[in-house]
């Protein structure tokens, strides 16, 4: 099994169970991990980067045992990892911080090293910033920063947690062109609130909810759980959840349309939405 292999684990901080029996199996391709704020995803990411332990459960990664010293040594070289917040070691450039990670890596041919370190810094199209100094770069492109250092050395096994935050338009599309031709042999793992960048990158969804996956599968099937549940119409339904007016003026409406409504196809943040309503019925009801 060349990607990632999750059985039955679980993580708990104090009292509160952050990680409530997650399995998951993937390879080749990416999956997109969505979740409302404190689902677990960065929990369940940092278990995956080998960051975080997890209580209970066997981590498969990359055909080793996480669980295992060794293997793990052995992981962490052929995984990259872009954490949802990053610190910087203050006064580096951003050639130098790379150049850090890639040391940490224990790249230590200084040559193919310093190669290494302008490859993945191009490809992240900031060869022109490498000499300036990362406390002076903007909050985007010190995230595309963060994405070059997750390249070093060709993982296998890619790790990103909410990566396309604060990236312009144009850098967030140049991403999912090297994320797609990477995953076309490897695998990646990639959190986002972001369900459009979800939906046009993503081969697989896993939607977490209180350390739980409540939905696993393609991101047509997640929009298509919300069929029959988005309609258009000049004014709000009693029965809309949330609704907003479109470019035509129209009020697009997700939640029990009245009878004859004129349906629309749902997107991906539909069946999103559907799927939280379920596992939330309280809520749904309360303001339905
Ligand atoms: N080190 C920690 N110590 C204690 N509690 C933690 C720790 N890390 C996370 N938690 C708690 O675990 C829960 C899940 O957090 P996590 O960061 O995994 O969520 P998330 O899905 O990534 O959320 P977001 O969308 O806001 O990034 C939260 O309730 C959080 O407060
Ligand atoms: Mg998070």
């Amino acid at each position: 099994m060349s990607g990632i292999r999750l059985t039955g684990v679980s993580k708990t901080y104090g009292r509160r169970r952050v990680l409530d029996g997650v399995s998951l199996a993937a390879g080749t391709g990416i999956l997109g991990l969505l979740g409302p704020n404190g689902a677990g995803k960065t929990t369940l990411l940092r278990v995956l980067a080998t960051v975080a332990r997890a209580d209970s459960g066997s981590v498969g990664l990359l055909g080793r045992d996480a669980a295992d010293p060794p293997a793990r040594a052995d992981i962490r070289r052929r995984l990259g990892y872009v954490p949802q917040e990053t610190g910087f070691p203050s006064g580096f450039t951003a050639f130098e911080y790379v150049d850090y990670v890639a040391i940490l890596k224990e790249m230590t041919d200084r040559r193919t090293r310093h190669d290494e370190v302008r490859r993945v810094l191009a490809v992240m199209g900031l060869e022109q910033v490498a000499r300036r100094r990362v406390r002076r770069l903007s909050g985007g492109t010190k995230r595309r920063l963060v994405i070059a250092q997750a390249l070093l050395g060709d993982p296998r096994l890619l790790i990103l947690d909410e990566p396309t935050i604060s990236l312009d338009p144009e850098q967030r599309l140049r991403f999912r062109d090297t994320i797609s031709a990477l995953a076309e042999d490897r695998c990646v793992v990639v959190s986002s609130h972001q369900t459009e960048d979800v939906a046009a990158f993503c081969t697989r969804i896993v939607v977490l909810h209180e350390g739980r996956v409540r939905f696993d599968g393609a991101p047509r099937q997640l929009a298509a759980t919300a069929t029959g549940r988005v309609w258009i119409a000049a004014r709000r339904d009693p029965g809309a959840r949330l609704a907003w007016r479109t470019d035509d003026g129209r009020l697009r409406q997700v939640g029990t349309p009245p009878p004859h409504a004129r349906l629309v196809r749902p997107l991906l943040e539909d069946g999103y939405l559907m799927l939280l309503d379920a596992t939330r019925p309280s809520a749904a009801a309360a303001s339905a």
